[in-house]
Formats: structure tokens, C-alpha cells, sequence
């Protein structure tokens, strides 16, 4: 038997509990592994909320990434010795003590990559690496914006942008700030909306990163320069208010449409990490690297065991610190 989350229902935070269940043996091409942590995003609370893209109905059990130690191959899997540590990108399951996942998905942590450190940068710094690198370019001299500078995808946009050598504004809660300017970022309040007139008065950014949506999207784009991007990756906006879930295609078609207005020379996208993308295995391998070799280390906000996942759920955006959030797993 093992331990582990299951959502019942879509609703509030009453509906994910802990559960025991059998795990079959994995099949062909499947690794059976035992999962140290797993990574708990703003996809647990929108899958939760039912509000997640094409997601699966109830019972399911979350999870979207993790690291942990393979135990099983199935037939025809032959890529990993038992007792390998392994990171995935999972989408569900990882919240469990044992997981069978496609072989194909699976990626070896380096030896000396911390495995906390490693879980956080399966889903946050990936989806960051994804914007920065490619989705927006960000380059040396740029002026970036980043909504939440203190989450973990946008702590971690922060980061890379700054590293590549651009200036970033962004918001944060107030208690955040002077962590964050200590960082090297421009911290404003979400209320207020002085950030408008301040980041229009720059004469505008080259990107911006906005995982809210709806209206926050309409600003978003107010403050591009032309020839500026702005990158959407998530609608949080009512999860984070506590309102209603709103529907998310018609906010996301209004975001693209905007492309069709070309001569404002501003652009927009949609940002969504695919573990099937080309891109996704190399950009691991490439972050791996950059904590291997002691170039980056990755905040953890929080880490909650397995047995206290509700707690996760109501305490997610609340939370004191800065970074990501993961589920210890095996205590
Ligand atoms: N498209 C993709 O491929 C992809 C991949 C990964 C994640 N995502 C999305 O990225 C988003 C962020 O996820 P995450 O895991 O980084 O979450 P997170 O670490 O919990 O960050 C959420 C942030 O929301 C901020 N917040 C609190 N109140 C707010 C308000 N009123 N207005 C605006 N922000 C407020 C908090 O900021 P303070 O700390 O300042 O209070 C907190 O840092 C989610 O929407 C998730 O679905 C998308």
C-alpha cells in the first residue's frame, strides 16, 4: 500500500486528502519510481479549482513534477539502473510514494544537484527558462516586467532575465520588497497600480511576463514598448481573489488577437511548457548545469509533507519567503 493525495472533487481545499492504494507494477516502457518530493504549483490550485486546461476529472491524484529513486523498470525499459535518481515532468501522480511514469520522460539528476533544488527547477525555472531564453529573448540592456516577482516561476523569471543582463521591474507583495530590491529587482504594490505610470514613463518595457490574466493582461500590454512582447502563462487572477472561475479560452483569444493590431508593433503569446517540446529536456539539462556548477541556487519557500497537503492548498500565495513550494513526500 502507499500514501497518496487524491482529489475527490473540484472545490475548495476540502476536497484533496491523503489516501492508501495499491500500485500496480509498471508496464512496458513504464520506470516505477519512489518519489523524494514533488513540485506544488499554481496547477494543483487550478486543478483543484477544475479550472485547469483539458484536465482530468476526479478522483485523480496531482503532482506535476518530482525527483525520486527508480525502483522498477518495467519490460523494454533499460535506461536506468534501480537506485537511480530520477527527476520528471509528470503532470499528475507525483504526489505519491510510488509513481510509474514513460520511461522517455525520465531525466537523471546530476550527482552533487541538491534534490529539493532539482524538484523546483523541473516546472518553475523550465517554464521561466522557456520565456526568457526563447518565448521573449530577453537580452543584455533590456526592461523587463515580471507580475509576482516573488513566485516561484516569477522569482525565477527574474532571475534568468537578470542574468541575462536586463533591468526588471515587476510586483510584489509589500512585506517582499526589500528582499527583493536587496536581489536587484524594482518591486511596486499589486494595489495602486503606480507600476502603470511608472514603467509608461520608462517609455516602456521589452517584456513582460503576466501569469494573472483577464484584466491584468489589458495593463500588461499598456506598458510594452513597440517592438515589446508580453508573455501570458497562466489566469490566476480568480484563484488568487477567491472568485469564481472564470472561463479561460475567450481571455486567451482576446490576448492573441492582439497580434492582429500590428502596426502598434507590440506582441503577445502564450507561454505553456510541454514536457513533448524539443526544448524541454535540454533546458533541464541546461538549469541541472547551472546548479551543478554552483551558477544558481534555487529559494524554496516552503517544504510540507505529504500528510499535510491540505495546508499546502490554503496556504499557497499566502506565504511569508520567496520561491518554490514542494511536497515532501517520503518523510
Ligand atoms: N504556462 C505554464 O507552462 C506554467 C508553468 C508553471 C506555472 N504556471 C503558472 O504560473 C503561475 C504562478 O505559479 P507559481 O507556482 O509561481 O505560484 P506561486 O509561487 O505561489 O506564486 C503566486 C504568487 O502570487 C502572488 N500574489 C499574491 N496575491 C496576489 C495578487 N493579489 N495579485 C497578484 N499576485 C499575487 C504571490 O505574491 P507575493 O509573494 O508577492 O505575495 C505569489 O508569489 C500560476 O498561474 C501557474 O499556473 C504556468
Amino acid at each position: 500500500m502507499i500514501q497518496k493525495a487524491l482529489i475527490t472533487g473540484f472545490g475548495d481545499e476540502s476536497k484533496i486528502t491523503v489516501v492508501q492504494e495499491e500500485i500496480r507494477a509498471p508496464s512496458a516502457n513504464e520506470v516505477q519510481v519512489e518519489v523524494d518530493f514533488s513540485g506544488f504549483s499554481g496547477a494543483d490550485i487550478n486543478m483543484r479549482r477544475g479550472t485547469y486546461p483539458m484536465q482530468k476529472k476526479p478522483p485523480f491524484t496531482p503532482g506535476y513534477c518530482f525527483v525520486g529513486r527508480v525502483t522498477a523498470n518495467g519490460s523494454g525499459s533499460t535506461k536506468f539502473r534501480i537506485g537511480t535518481r530520477v527527476a520528471c515532468l509528470s503532470i499528475y501522480g507525483a504526489e505519491a510514494e510510488l509513481i510509474n511514469v514513460p520511461e522517455k520522460y525520465l531525466l537523471s539528476v546530476p550527482e552533487g544537484v541538491d534534490s529539493q533544488q532539482a524538484t523546483a527547477v523541473i516546472l518553475d525555472w523550465s517554464t521561466a527558462y522557456g520565456m526568457v531564453m526563447r518565448a521573449a529573448r530577453v537580452e543584455a540592456g533590456d526592461k523587463v516586467f515580471v507580475h509576482g516577482l516573488s513566485g516561484a516561476v516569477g522569482y525565477a523569471v527574474f532571475t534568468l532575465a537578470k542574468m541575462q543582463g536586463a533591468t526588471v521591474y515587476g510586483t510584489a507583495s509589500g512585506r517582499k520588497h526589500a528582499d527583493l530590491v536587496r536581489a536587484g529587482a524594482t518591486p511596486y504594490a499589486y494595489s495602486g497600480k503606480e507600476w502603470i505610470s511608472a514603467m509608461q514613463a520608462t517609455g516602456g518595457m521589452d517584456a513582460v511576463f503576466d501569469p494573472l490574466g483577464f484584466e491584468s493582461w489589458d495593463e500588461s500590454y499598456s506598458i510594452l514598448r513597440e517592438g515589446g512582447v508580453l508573455v501570458g502563462y497562466g489566469l490566476n487572477l480568480p484563484a488568487l481573489s477567491g472568485t469564481a472561475p472564470r472561463p479561460a479560452l475567450p481571455a486567451v483569444i482576446k490576448l492573441l488577437a492582439r497580434n492582429l493590431v500590428f502596426w502598434t508593433g507590440k506582441r503577445t503569446k502564450f507561454y505553456f511548457i510541454s514536457r513533448d517540446s524539443k526544448h524541454f529536456l535540454s533546458d533541464l539539462e541546461a538549469l541541472f548545469d547551472l546548479l551543478r556548477t554552483g551558477r544558481l541556487s534555487v529559494p524554496i519557500k516552503a517544504v510540507i509533507p505529504l500528510r499535510d497537503i491540505q495546508r499546502a492548498h490554503r496556504e499557497w500565495s499566502q506565504g511569508a519567503g520567496i520561491g518554490s513550494t514542494l511536497i515532501q513526500v517520503r518523510e
